[in-house]
Order: C-alpha cells, then sequence, then structure tokens
C-alpha cells in the first residue's frame, strides 16, 4: 500500500493508516516548527498550483502557507473578474488550460461542475479536492479529526454532533466518512428540513433540538446556514429556525465541562454561531484553522514526495 493515495477526491480515498500517518506528520510539523522528514523532500521547484472556481478563506489560504512552509511553491487561480472566465471561457477548459502549464501538484474547489469533475478525474498530477459543490472537502475533516485527537487525544469512542444546516454540508459528509472510520459516533441536530436524507447519514442519531444534542455529546461542529445550495421553496424561513441550533450560550447550556465546540467556518455571527462562545474555553474554532496549516503540509509534501519516487517530472 501506497503512503498517499494519487488523488484525494474523498475521505474515502483513505486508508485508515494512512490517516494516521498524514495525522502524525501533521503533529510532527506542529511540534517542530516543520522540521522536515527525510522522505518528504520537496524538489526545490515544485509548484502547487491551487484553482478555486468557489470563494473560500481559509481553506485557500491555509493551503498557500503551508506550500510556503513546507518549500513548496504556491500559484492560485481564483475565479474572479480579472480572469477569462469574465469573458465567456468554461470552468472546465480553463482548469485544463491551468493543468496545461505544468504545475506538479493541484488542489481545487468547485460548486460541483460535472465537467471539472471529469477533468479533475483524467488529470495526470496528484490532486487534492478543496471542496465541491454538497459533495466532499477532505482536508477539513482531516483536520477537524487532528484537531479532537489534539484536545480530547483520540477520536475513538467520541460522540460527535454536526449543528445545523448539514444536508447541504460537504464539511459534515466527509466528516461523518472519516470519525466513524476513526470509530466515533456521528449524529446530527438539525431543523427537519435540514436532516440529511441520503444513505451516508442513514443510521446516524438525529437529534431535534441543540440541547439534547448537547447533553449527549462530547465535540458539537456547527455549520453555516448554506444558502446558496439552498432551493427557493425553504429558503425564507431558514433564519429563524437556524436560531433554536444555533451555539450559543443557552442552546449549550447541557454541554459537559470537557467537551469541545468547533465550527469549520465561515459563521455568521448571531445566525449560526454567537460570538460569545468563542470565548467559552471549550471553543477550538481557532485551533482548527491552525491545525489545518499542518494538515495541509502534511498532504501536500507527502503526495508530492511520492510522485517523484514514482518518476513524476518537476
Ligand atoms: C466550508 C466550505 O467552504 O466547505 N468552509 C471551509 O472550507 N472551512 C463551509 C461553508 O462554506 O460553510
Amino acid at each position: 500500500m501506497s503512503a498517499y493515495p494519487q488523488a484525494l477526491a474523498s475521505v474515502r480515498d483513505l486508508q485508515p493508516q494512512q490517516i494516521q500517518k498524514i495525522i502524525e506528520q501533521a503533529f510532527h510539523f506542529k511540534r517542530s516548527g516543520f522540521a522536515a522528514s527525510p522522505s518528504l523532500e520537496v524538489h526545490p521547484s515544485a509548484i502547487v498550483l491551487l484553482a478555486f472556481f468557489e470563494p473560500s478563506t481559509r481553506t485557500r489560504t491555509s493551503f498557500e502557507i503551508a506550500a510556503h512552509r513546507v518549500g513548496i511553491k504556491p500559484v492560485t487561480f481564483a475565479a474572479d473578474d480579472s480572469t477569462s472566465l469574465k469573458k465567456g471561457e468554461s470552468l472546465h477548459e480553463t482548469l485544463a488550460n491551468l493543468l496545461a502549464m505544468g504545475p506538479n501538484l493541484l488542489v481545487c474547489r468547485h460548486g460541483g461542475d460535472v465537467r471539472v469533475a471529469e477533468t479533475l478525474r483524467a488529470s495526470q498530477i496528484p490532486w487534492i479536492n478543496a471542496g465541491d459543490g454538497q459533495g466532499e472537502h477532505p482536508t477539513q475533516a482531516l483536520l477537524d479529526a487532528m484537531t479532537v485527537v489534539e484536545k480530547l487525544g483520540d477520536v475513538e469512542g467520541q460522540r460527535i454532533v454536526y449543528v445545523g444546516d448539514v444536508a447541504h454540508s460537504r464539511v459534515a459528509r466527509s466528516g461523518l466518512a472519516l470519525f466513524e472510520m476513526m470509530g466515533a459516533e456521528v449524529a446530527v441536530a438539525a431543523p427537519t428540513q435540514w436532516v440529511p436524507e441520503d444513505k451516508a447519514w442513514a443510521k446516524a442519531k438525529k437529534f431535534g433540538s441543540l440541547r439534547e444534542a448537547a447533553e449527549w455529546a462530547t465535540v458539537c461542529i456547527g455549520l453555516r446556514v448554506q444558502k446558496e445550495r439552498h432551493a427557493k421553496a425553504h429558503g425564507a424561513d431558514h433564519t429563524i429556525q437556524s436560531h433554536d441550533f444555533r451555539l450559543d450560550k443557552k442552546n449549550l447550556m447541557p454541554l459537559r465541562a470537557e467537551a469541545i465546540i468547533m465550527h469549520p467556518g465561515p459563521f455568521v455571527a448571531g445566525e449560526d454561531l454567537s460570538e460569545e462562545i468563542l470565548s467559552d474555553s471549550r471553543c477550538a474554532i481557532h485551533d482548527q484553522v491552525t491545525n489545518g496549516v499542518y494538515i495541509r503540509a502534511s498532504v501536500m509534501s507527502g503526495m508530492l514526495a511520492q510522485a517523484v519516487r514514482a518518476g513524476g517530472r518537476i
């Protein structure tokens, strides 16, 4: 078994030993201040192309900083009015052109475009999914798992609840798969219209109130109300409903003292999270962001080193 997959499209592309290795390497980077491991030598000219066709703050910047920390040169393409997308070029043709420039690694975020997904599948270089519509967000799940390990010692045996707009969340979908693989129980606390209906969630416990969920959970993960993914039909009443599932002092009253509170960001203050939570000693939201840099450094340097060992050209 190779240590890293050729494509990290889903957390299901990872074997349990690979997950452990990625997280261990991330902790090594964190403890040592990015000291290189001999098996992860990065070629000084290696380039990672970050192709972002959807908005991003944490994920994109975190990949960029991680690349600089481990000696990979990042080149960022962010779809905006200054690119030829504005002139009518398609997303997949844009991506094909970026790939034709010869980067050594690709990180891509897109809104679930089928032709972009096909172009990614045909890629000759290793690539990482940084979010694909409502699909997956594997490096977010890995950094969330690292944060749980750091704060609580282990993922195994934890009771993890995703709160709010779970139905539209790629973060929760990847988290569910990863946390279950690592031996945690995963649950949902959401208003009826945001309880996910797909098979993956079938056996997850469902809580009709955040207070009930908070009594049960050791890890509580809030989610943004993802309005851009809502069908018009149930767009109108989500703000009112979300207040019952907002991470705030009142709703989290029953949460045990040794539990942790997480959120992948971005949060909308007052809507899915009340800012009073940021000063709660159980809040690990900024730790997640910090750990994201180490996880991405681990995944990128591992995949790149492996591609070079397998004969990939720089
Ligand atoms: C999320 C995303 O874009 O998938 N954020 C992130 O990457 N940390 C969640 C969201 O948009 O609500």
